[in-house]
């Protein structure tokens, strides 16, 4: 299969509100300085950079509200599970959906393992399909395999067309009562390729099928409002999302996870308890079994707060200006090719140096201080599907700013510079 490098360059529109400048000092590891150097962060699909403010409310929850949640009587454990409540409703908020709709997990990886074990272990069974991307990250689909192995039901891709989008004509073709789950990223953590997820939510819901959408790649751009989006689940991690690690936000349909058996045992999450067997808490309780993570919940908190203040509209034009800019300046280079594609993208530019391997080339940038990954990036089908086995990836935040892809570009005339033959 040829490999997929279309670079459809819209124009840059004019007057971009946004001032990176006027945000970045919220970052205290953009005054790091690396090998020497500013740090130019340019590895958000990874993680991002968090703002003092989540930083503190961490601190606060370690300083101030150190209890665990939802069990004690005492002043402190009622104070810290009433602000863990209330990050649930802002998590809801955020995505327009109720609050008890939000399960808080260890990340987007545990949030579709617990949809894949729970809602998947029992929904499918022999001669069942599971529909994924070829552009799945391997969270949406390892745990795929899982359930489907133990089930006896298979996993087929719709297939990305050389534009970059889905084929969706495929999928309407393909979609049959015996899909029952369609698993789909919002956004490409290589391509930045944005799924429209209202469209293939539409197409699954026709034939019965359930919806999961990570998103992950998603929420630290776009605006998700999940009443058009129309989705079943939702998944997507607190630290791509400028908060902390080990924290994830999984919307299910309640009536769904009304239905599901927990994915996990333990504290937390019963009704009662005897030696032989137990009942359990109605969800979400049911789906946050032991102490949940609770600092980093706090974390989150600070970052709904922050958000308020940005006009993330702006954020997203000023990322996407950048990222244009990335794309056309790597595209000159000679021997790169820009993997990008999607009639609408998040800031994710992917590429390789001919004859550099990605490794070689992120080193290189690495001794300017220019952070990148490099890699598989865990999508591997996706890698077959461009016919290369790893690429660099430059990926960006509204901390970002010229200067950066400035510093991007020299990082990588000076690799095939150094490493090309
Ligand atoms: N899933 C993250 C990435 O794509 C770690 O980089």
């Amino acid at each position: 299969m040829s490999s997929l490098s279309s670079v459809v360059l819209d124009p840059t529109p004019a007057g971009v509100s946004w001032d990176a400048e006027r945000i970045r000092p919220d970052f205290p590891m953009l005054r790091r300085l690396v090998r020497g150097n500013p740090l130019v962060y340019l590895d958000n699909a990874a993680t991002a950079l968090k703002p003092q403010a989540v930083i503190d409310r961490i601190v606060e929850y370690y300083t101030s509200y150190t209890a665990n949640v939802a069990r004690g009587v005492h002043t402190v454990s009622q104070e810290a599970t009433e602000r863990y409540e209330a990050v649930r409703a802002q998590a809801a908020a955020f995505l327009h959906v109720a609050p008890a709709e939000i399960v808080f997990t260890a990340g987007t990886t545990a949030s579709l393992n617990l949809v894949a074990a729970s809602y998947g272990g029992s929904a499918l069974g022999a001669g069942d399909e599971v529909l994924v991307t070829e552009l799945e990250h391997h969270s949406n689909l390892v745990p795929w395999h899982l359930v489907t192995r133990a089930t006896g039901a298979r996993v087929r891709a719709i297939p990305v067309l050389e534009s970059g989008d889905l084929d969706l004509d495929w999928l309407e073709r393909e979609l049959s009562p015996r899909t029952k789950i369609l698993a789909v990223s919002h956004a490409s953590n290589v391509l930045g390729t944005v799924v429209p997820i209202a469209t293939v939510a539409r197409l699954a819901h026709r034939v019965g099928a359930v919806v999961v959408v990570d998103g992950a790649q998603a929420v630290p751009h776009l605006p998700i409002d999940l009443r058009a989006l129309d989705c079943d689940f939702y998944a997507f991690s607190a630290h791509k999302l400028f908060g902390p690690t080990g924290l994830g936000v999984l919307f299910g349909r309640r009536s769904l996870l009304e239905g599901m058996a927990p994915w996990q045992g333990g504290g937390g999450m019963i009704a009662s308890v005897e030696i032989e067997g137990s009942t359990y808490a109605p969800s979400p309780a049911r789906f946050e079994a032991g102490t949940p993570p609770i600092a980093e919940v706090f974390g989150l908190g600070g970052v709904f707060d922050y958000l308020t203040t940005w006009d993330r509209a702006a954020a997203l034009e000023h990322e996407n200006v950048i990222a244009r800019s990335a794309i056309e300046r790597l595209s000159r280079i000679p021997g790169v090719r820009v993997f990008a594609g999607g009639a609408e993208r998040v800031g994710v530019v992917a590429f390789a140096v001919d004859g550099v391997h990605p490794h070689d080339v992120g080193t290189a940038l690495d001794a300017g201080g220019v952070a990148v990954r490099a890699g598989h990036h865990c999508a591997q089908p996706l890698m077959r599907r461009l016919g290369v086995t790893a690429t660099v990836r430059a990926s960006f935040a509204p901390y970002n700013t010229s200067r950066d892809v400035d510093a991007l570009v020299a990082g990588v005339e000076r690799a095939r510079s150094v490493f090309g033959r």
